[in-house]
Protein backbone atom coordinates (compact mmCIF):
# COMPACT_ATOMS: atom_id res chain seq x y z
CA UNK A 1 0.00 0.00 0.00
CA UNK A 2 2.85 2.32 1.38
CA UNK A 3 4.76 1.66 -2.43
CA UNK A 4 1.64 2.15 -4.24
CA UNK A 5 1.10 5.71 -2.73
CA UNK A 6 4.93 6.67 -3.22
CA UNK A 7 4.18 5.60 -6.77
CA UNK A 8 1.39 7.85 -7.12
CA UNK A 9 3.23 10.23 -6.06
CA UNK A 10 6.23 9.82 -7.93
CA UNK A 11 4.07 9.95 -11.19
CA UNK A 12 1.92 13.03 -9.72
CA UNK A 13 5.45 14.97 -9.54
CA UNK A 14 6.15 14.21 -12.62
CA UNK A 15 3.29 15.14 -14.28
CA UNK A 16 3.23 18.17 -11.95
CA UNK A 17 7.13 18.98 -13.55
CA UNK A 18 5.73 18.38 -16.92
CA UNK A 19 3.05 21.01 -17.06
CA UNK A 20 5.25 23.58 -14.85
CA UNK A 21 7.73 23.05 -17.69
CA UNK A 22 5.15 23.74 -20.25
CA UNK A 23 3.68 26.35 -18.62
CA UNK A 24 7.08 28.10 -18.29
CA UNK A 25 8.27 27.27 -21.96
CA UNK A 26 5.01 29.60 -23.43
CA UNK A 27 4.95 32.43 -20.42
CA UNK A 28 8.53 33.28 -20.33
CA UNK A 29 9.55 33.63 -23.61
CA UNK A 30 6.25 36.17 -23.50
CA UNK A 31 7.14 37.68 -20.01
CA UNK A 32 10.63 38.66 -22.09
CA UNK A 33 8.99 39.54 -25.07
CA UNK A 34 6.59 41.95 -23.46
CA UNK A 35 7.59 42.99 -20.37
CA UNK A 36 11.10 42.60 -19.57
CA UNK A 37 12.97 43.25 -23.30
CA UNK A 38 11.83 46.12 -24.13
CA UNK A 39 11.99 47.52 -20.63
CA UNK A 40 15.89 46.13 -20.38
CA UNK A 41 17.00 46.33 -24.06
CA UNK A 42 14.88 49.06 -25.37
CA UNK A 43 14.37 48.56 -29.32
CA UNK A 44 17.87 47.86 -31.82
CA UNK A 45 15.66 48.92 -34.52
CA UNK A 46 15.51 53.12 -35.06
CA UNK A 47 12.10 53.09 -37.37
CA UNK A 48 12.91 57.38 -37.93
CA UNK A 49 16.19 55.79 -39.87
CA UNK A 50 14.19 52.95 -42.24
CA UNK A 51 13.08 56.22 -44.11
CA UNK A 52 11.53 59.80 -43.80
CA UNK A 53 7.65 58.73 -44.16
CA UNK A 54 5.27 56.01 -42.22
CA UNK A 55 2.25 55.17 -44.22
CA UNK A 56 -0.61 53.57 -42.22
CA UNK A 57 -3.42 52.05 -43.47
CA UNK A 58 -6.95 52.26 -41.10
CA UNK A 59 -5.72 55.53 -38.89
CA UNK A 60 -8.42 57.57 -38.15
CA UNK A 61 -9.43 55.49 -35.42
CA UNK A 62 -7.62 53.04 -32.91
CA UNK A 63 -4.97 50.97 -33.03
CA UNK A 64 -3.93 52.37 -36.43
CA UNK A 65 -4.36 56.14 -34.90
CA UNK A 66 -1.94 55.08 -31.77
CA UNK A 67 0.24 53.81 -34.13
CA UNK A 68 -0.05 56.77 -36.22
CA UNK A 69 0.75 59.29 -33.02
CA UNK A 70 3.46 57.17 -31.93
CA UNK A 71 5.39 57.39 -35.18
CA UNK A 72 4.97 60.87 -35.25
CA UNK A 73 6.64 61.32 -32.21
CA UNK A 74 9.07 59.69 -33.22
CA UNK A 75 9.50 62.16 -36.11
CA UNK A 76 8.55 60.36 -39.11
CA UNK A 77 5.93 61.58 -41.67
CA UNK A 78 2.86 60.67 -42.29
CA UNK A 79 0.58 59.27 -44.57
CA UNK A 80 -2.73 58.30 -43.15
CA UNK A 81 -5.42 56.02 -45.47
CA UNK A 82 -8.82 55.75 -44.38
CA UNK A 83 -12.33 55.92 -45.19
CA UNK A 84 -13.54 59.07 -44.85
CA UNK A 85 -11.87 62.13 -46.30
CA UNK A 86 -13.52 64.49 -43.17
CA UNK A 87 -12.19 62.36 -40.39
CA UNK A 88 -8.68 61.77 -42.31
CA UNK A 89 -8.33 65.52 -42.44
CA UNK A 90 -9.34 66.12 -38.83
CA UNK A 91 -6.97 63.51 -37.61
CA UNK A 92 -4.21 64.78 -39.82
CA UNK A 93 -4.26 68.41 -38.43
CA UNK A 94 -4.32 67.00 -34.60
CA UNK A 95 -1.32 64.78 -35.22
CA UNK A 96 0.73 67.28 -37.00
CA UNK A 97 -0.48 70.37 -35.03
CA UNK A 98 0.90 68.10 -31.75
CA UNK A 99 3.98 66.47 -32.90
CA UNK A 100 5.09 68.80 -35.73
CA UNK A 101 5.51 66.40 -38.91
CA UNK A 102 4.06 67.07 -42.12
CA UNK A 103 0.78 64.26 -42.42
CA UNK A 104 -0.59 63.72 -45.89
CA UNK A 105 -3.94 61.82 -46.36
CA UNK A 106 -5.65 59.32 -48.97
CA UNK A 107 -9.21 58.22 -48.33
CA UNK A 108 -9.77 54.88 -49.98
CA UNK A 109 -12.44 52.23 -49.18
CA UNK A 110 -9.94 49.18 -48.46
CA UNK A 111 -13.46 46.99 -49.73
CA UNK A 112 -12.55 48.11 -53.04
CA UNK A 113 -10.93 46.41 -56.24
CA UNK A 114 -7.36 47.06 -57.53
CA UNK A 115 -8.06 51.48 -58.35
CA UNK A 116 -7.07 51.46 -54.80
CA UNK A 117 -3.75 50.82 -54.58
CA UNK A 118 -2.84 52.60 -58.12
CA UNK A 119 -4.48 55.57 -56.33
CA UNK A 120 -2.40 55.11 -53.41
CA UNK A 121 0.75 54.32 -55.98
CA UNK A 122 0.06 57.89 -57.44
CA UNK A 123 -0.15 59.70 -54.13
CA UNK A 124 2.76 58.61 -52.64
CA UNK A 125 4.90 58.64 -55.55
CA UNK A 126 8.74 59.44 -54.55
CA UNK A 127 8.06 59.05 -50.73
CA UNK A 128 10.92 57.67 -48.80
CA UNK A 129 8.33 55.11 -47.03
CA UNK A 130 10.39 53.38 -44.04
CA UNK A 131 7.68 52.32 -41.97
CA UNK A 132 4.16 50.40 -43.55
CA UNK A 133 1.43 49.64 -40.89
CA UNK A 134 -0.97 47.10 -42.67
CA UNK A 135 -3.80 48.34 -39.41
CA UNK A 136 -7.12 48.25 -41.75
CA UNK A 137 -9.02 45.52 -40.88
CA UNK A 138 -13.19 44.97 -40.43
CA UNK A 139 -14.78 42.11 -38.34
CA UNK A 140 -18.68 40.94 -37.81
CA UNK A 141 -21.01 43.05 -36.43
CA UNK A 142 -21.60 39.92 -34.00
CA UNK A 143 -20.79 36.43 -33.68
CA UNK A 144 -22.46 34.53 -36.48
CA UNK A 145 -22.62 30.90 -37.81
CA UNK A 146 -20.71 31.15 -41.50
CA UNK A 147 -23.96 29.76 -43.25
CA UNK A 148 -26.42 32.41 -41.29
CA UNK A 149 -23.99 35.11 -42.27
CA UNK A 150 -23.10 34.23 -46.08
CA UNK A 151 -27.08 34.03 -46.55
CA UNK A 152 -27.35 37.07 -45.06
CA UNK A 153 -25.21 38.97 -47.58
CA UNK A 154 -22.49 37.12 -49.09
CA UNK A 155 -20.44 40.40 -50.22
CA UNK A 156 -19.86 41.22 -46.47
CA UNK A 157 -17.45 38.59 -45.98
CA UNK A 158 -15.83 39.14 -49.59
CA UNK A 159 -15.25 42.38 -47.98
CA UNK A 160 -13.37 41.27 -45.09
CA UNK A 161 -11.08 39.26 -47.33
CA UNK A 162 -10.62 42.51 -48.89
CA UNK A 163 -9.61 44.74 -46.30
CA UNK A 164 -7.87 42.14 -43.83
CA UNK A 165 -6.20 39.95 -46.71
CA UNK A 166 -5.74 41.72 -49.94
CA UNK A 167 -5.15 45.23 -48.37
CA UNK A 168 -2.06 43.43 -46.67
CA UNK A 169 -0.73 41.99 -49.68
CA UNK A 170 -0.95 44.85 -52.13
CA UNK A 171 -0.13 47.14 -49.57
CA UNK A 172 3.18 45.22 -48.86
CA UNK A 173 3.73 44.76 -52.85
CA UNK A 174 3.51 48.37 -53.19
CA UNK A 175 6.15 49.21 -50.60
CA UNK A 176 8.57 46.67 -50.62
CA UNK A 177 10.17 47.35 -53.42
CA UNK A 178 11.76 50.49 -52.89
CA UNK A 179 12.37 49.54 -49.65
CA UNK A 180 14.32 46.20 -50.83
CA UNK A 181 16.14 49.04 -52.79
CA UNK A 182 17.85 50.27 -49.99
CA UNK A 183 18.12 47.01 -47.89
CA UNK A 184 15.53 48.74 -45.25
CA UNK A 185 12.03 49.35 -44.30
CA UNK A 186 9.90 48.17 -41.24
CA UNK A 187 6.18 46.08 -42.23
CA UNK A 188 4.39 46.17 -39.10
CA UNK A 189 1.20 43.69 -40.04
CA UNK A 190 -2.01 43.88 -37.81
CA UNK A 191 -3.24 40.28 -37.37
CA UNK A 192 -4.81 39.17 -33.97
CA UNK A 193 -5.35 36.12 -31.34
CA UNK A 194 -8.37 35.19 -32.91
CA UNK A 195 -5.68 34.11 -35.77
CA UNK A 196 -4.04 31.66 -33.20
CA UNK A 197 -7.08 30.06 -31.31
CA UNK A 198 -10.02 28.68 -32.08
CA UNK A 199 -12.57 31.55 -32.50
CA UNK A 200 -16.00 29.47 -33.87
CA UNK A 201 -18.33 32.32 -35.13
CA UNK A 202 -16.08 34.60 -36.66
CA UNK A 203 -14.80 32.21 -38.57
CA UNK A 204 -13.95 34.33 -41.51
CA UNK A 205 -12.83 36.71 -39.68
CA UNK A 206 -10.22 34.53 -37.41
CA UNK A 207 -9.25 33.11 -41.14
CA UNK A 208 -7.74 36.12 -42.61
CA UNK A 209 -5.80 36.68 -39.54
CA UNK A 210 -4.40 33.58 -39.93
CA UNK A 211 -3.56 34.64 -43.23
CA UNK A 212 -1.75 37.51 -41.69
CA UNK A 213 0.56 35.26 -39.70
CA UNK A 214 1.32 32.85 -42.11
CA UNK A 215 1.93 35.85 -45.14
CA UNK A 216 4.34 37.72 -42.39
CA UNK A 217 6.77 34.83 -41.05
CA UNK A 218 6.99 33.42 -44.72
CA UNK A 219 7.80 37.03 -46.23
CA UNK A 220 10.03 37.58 -43.07
CA UNK A 221 12.00 34.35 -43.98
CA UNK A 222 12.44 35.59 -47.79
CA UNK A 223 13.32 39.17 -46.67
CA UNK A 224 15.46 38.74 -43.70
CA UNK A 225 18.84 39.11 -45.91
CA UNK A 226 17.38 41.75 -47.56
CA UNK A 227 17.73 44.30 -44.55
CA UNK A 228 13.34 44.14 -44.04
CA UNK A 229 11.86 43.41 -40.69
CA UNK A 230 8.61 42.16 -40.61
CA UNK A 231 5.88 41.71 -37.75
CA UNK A 232 2.54 40.24 -36.95
CA UNK A 233 0.88 41.66 -34.41
CA UNK A 234 -1.94 39.76 -32.83
CA UNK A 235 -3.37 41.83 -29.95
CA UNK A 236 -6.42 40.30 -27.63
CA UNK A 237 -9.15 42.51 -26.78
CA UNK A 238 -8.38 46.43 -27.74
CA UNK A 239 -10.89 49.25 -26.34
CA UNK A 240 -11.45 50.35 -30.13
CA UNK A 241 -15.00 50.41 -32.11
CA UNK A 242 -14.03 47.15 -33.60
CA UNK A 243 -14.18 45.64 -30.66
CA UNK A 244 -17.47 47.99 -28.86
CA UNK A 245 -15.58 48.00 -25.38
CA UNK A 246 -15.82 50.76 -24.62
CA UNK A 247 -13.74 51.05 -21.13
CA UNK A 248 -10.11 50.14 -21.23
CA UNK A 249 -9.11 47.62 -18.58
CA UNK A 250 -6.32 45.01 -18.42
CA UNK A 251 -8.36 42.40 -20.32
CA UNK A 252 -9.34 45.18 -23.31
CA UNK A 253 -6.35 47.96 -22.89
CA UNK A 254 -6.85 51.39 -24.97
CA UNK A 255 -4.98 51.57 -28.36
CA UNK A 256 -2.18 53.82 -26.70
CA UNK A 257 -1.43 51.56 -23.87
CA UNK A 258 1.40 49.74 -26.23
CA UNK A 259 4.32 52.47 -27.05
CA UNK A 260 5.91 51.73 -30.43
CA UNK A 261 9.40 51.64 -28.98
N1 LIG B 1 -9.95 46.08 -31.37
C1 LIG B 1 -9.59 44.84 -31.09
O1 LIG B 1 -10.03 44.26 -30.09
C2 LIG B 1 -8.62 44.13 -32.01
C3 LIG B 1 -8.06 42.93 -31.56
C4 LIG B 1 -7.17 42.26 -32.38
C5 LIG B 1 -6.84 42.76 -33.62
N2 LIG B 1 -7.41 43.93 -34.04
C6 LIG B 1 -7.03 44.41 -35.38
O2 LIG B 1 -6.47 45.70 -35.28
C7 LIG B 1 -6.75 46.45 -36.46
C8 LIG B 1 -7.37 47.78 -36.08
O3 LIG B 1 -8.57 47.54 -35.38
P1 LIG B 1 -9.27 48.67 -34.48
O4 LIG B 1 -9.96 47.94 -33.39
O5 LIG B 1 -8.31 49.74 -34.15
O6 LIG B 1 -10.38 49.21 -35.50
P2 LIG B 1 -11.30 50.52 -35.41
O7 LIG B 1 -11.15 51.22 -34.12
O8 LIG B 1 -12.64 50.09 -35.85
O9 LIG B 1 -10.64 51.48 -36.53
C9 LIG B 1 -10.70 51.09 -37.84
C10 LIG B 1 -9.96 52.08 -38.72
O10 LIG B 1 -9.93 51.52 -40.02
C11 LIG B 1 -10.63 52.34 -40.92
N3 LIG B 1 -11.44 51.53 -41.82
C12 LIG B 1 -12.41 50.65 -41.49
N4 LIG B 1 -12.89 50.06 -42.57
C13 LIG B 1 -12.21 50.59 -43.62
C14 LIG B 1 -12.27 50.39 -45.01
N5 LIG B 1 -13.13 49.54 -45.56
N6 LIG B 1 -11.44 51.10 -45.80
C15 LIG B 1 -10.58 52.00 -45.27
N7 LIG B 1 -10.47 52.21 -43.96
C16 LIG B 1 -11.29 51.54 -43.14
C17 LIG B 1 -11.50 53.25 -40.09
O11 LIG B 1 -11.64 54.44 -40.85
P3 LIG B 1 -12.98 55.27 -40.94
O12 LIG B 1 -13.08 55.93 -39.63
O13 LIG B 1 -12.78 56.20 -42.05
O14 LIG B 1 -14.07 54.29 -41.16
C18 LIG B 1 -10.65 53.42 -38.83
O15 LIG B 1 -9.69 54.41 -39.02
C19 LIG B 1 -7.66 45.57 -37.32
O16 LIG B 1 -6.89 44.91 -38.29
C20 LIG B 1 -8.21 44.55 -36.32
O17 LIG B 1 -8.56 43.35 -36.93
C21 LIG B 1 -8.29 44.63 -33.27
Amino acid sequence: MEEHSRLLSILGGIAMSIVGFQICRKVLPWIYANVLGPRLCGSSVNLAEMGEWAVVTGSTDGIGKAYARELARKGLKLVLISRSLEKLKTVAKEIGDEFGVEVRVIDVDFTGGMEIYEKIRTETAGLDVGVLVNNVGISYSHPEYFLDCYNADPKFLRNIVAANIHSVTHMTALFMPAMVQKRKGVIINLSSTAGVIPNPLLSVYSATKAFVNKFSDDLQTEYKTHGIIIQSVQPGFVATNMSKIRKPSVFAPSPETGRVR
